[in-house]
């Protein structure tokens, strides 16, 4: 019982865990990735999840090689056997294997691999809030798709560790488009301001349902538009959306506090519609 890993059919210890050498996801980072979260046993959002893994697979000319039903019972499997009642279920899918040369392989079989980790998340952040760095958005311009390539988000993420941040927000073009790992939102006169879905953001799963399942029935407007880092720092409240950030205040944006620094009462209302969602999906009282 406990994190456990899945290859080739197979749940094994994840330490057993091996890859290819010459897997293409190792060598160019050629392959998709997605990341759910298990509430009280059940995967929270599965179908969304894998409905943009398949989107990222196409856009990158991966054969799809697995079914939704056979996704959800690898998920379902590792659930079960691993004991895990609250975790989250990390998936990649790479081209596979083959002798390096940039361009695609005449034949070559996609690599499937799983982990599934118990959570570990200092929940005190949701109620405390967080604060945020701006950061230059330094990756390629395809950052719709979920892919392996996360060197941007990766070096921004560390500058926001060692400001004693949570997270990074990136600027593309003096606009902010999104966190290293989440997306971001801001409230300002009422109205959840919001970069536009495009080839520049992660379409979240988290952020399309918070604004098509929970924004709705608080009378709040939604603007996909894009806005300044000074823009936001005048914000009424600001928060992040993804699914391990789940919904979380930002209390401060490089240093200046968002409002008068405490967590907003809007933020509040979204959380409790996210953790509705959460109970109703997974079946919790
Ligand atoms: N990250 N934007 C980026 C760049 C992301 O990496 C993520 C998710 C999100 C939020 O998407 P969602 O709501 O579907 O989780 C936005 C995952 C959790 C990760 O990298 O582990």
């Amino acid at each position: 019982m406990g994190a456990l890993g899945y290859i080739d059919g197979r749940i094994v210890d994840l330490k057993e865990l091996v890859v290819a050498m010459e897997d293409r996801g190792y060598q160019f980072g050629d392959g998709v990735y997605e990341y759910a979260k298990v509430y009280n046993g059940k995967c929270f959002s599965l179908k969304p999840h894998i409905d943009r893994l398949y989107r990222s697979l196409r856009e990158l000319k991966i054969p799809a090689v697995f079914t939704y039903p056979e996704m959800e019972e690898i998920h379902e499997r590792l659930i079960a056997e691993s004991g895990i009642e609250n975790g989250g279920i990390y998936l990649q899918i790479t081209r596979g294997w083959a002798p390096r040369a940039h361009a695609f392989p005449d034949t070559v079989v996609p690599c499937l691999t799983m982990t599934i980790r118990p959570s570990a998340f200092d929940a005190s952040q949701w109620e405390t809030g967080v604060g945020v760095l701006a950061v230059p958005d330094e990756r390629w311009l395809r950052c719709d798709i979920k892919s392996l390539n996360l060197l941007g988000n990766v070096l921004g993420k560390q500058k926001a560790k060692e400001a004693h941040c949570y997270e990074a927000i990136m600027i593309r073009d003096n606009m902010v488009t999104e966190g290293t790992s989440s997306n971001f939102v801001i409230v300002k006169d009422e109205v959840l301001w919001t970069y536009p879905v495009c080839n520049l953001i992660l379409k979240g799963v988290t952020r399309t349902r918070v604004l098509e399942e929970i924004v709705p029935d608080l009378g709040l407007s939604v603007l996909e538009k894009a806005f300044t880092v000074e823009f936001a720092k005048g914000a009424d409240e600001a928060f992040l959306t993804g699914t391990t950030t789940e919904i979380m205040p930002v209390v401060s944006i490089s240093g200046k506090p968002v409002a008068d620094g405490k967590v907003g009462p809007i933020t509040r209302k979204i959380q409790k519609g996210y953790k509705d969602l959460i109970a109703k999906e997974c079946g919790l009282a």
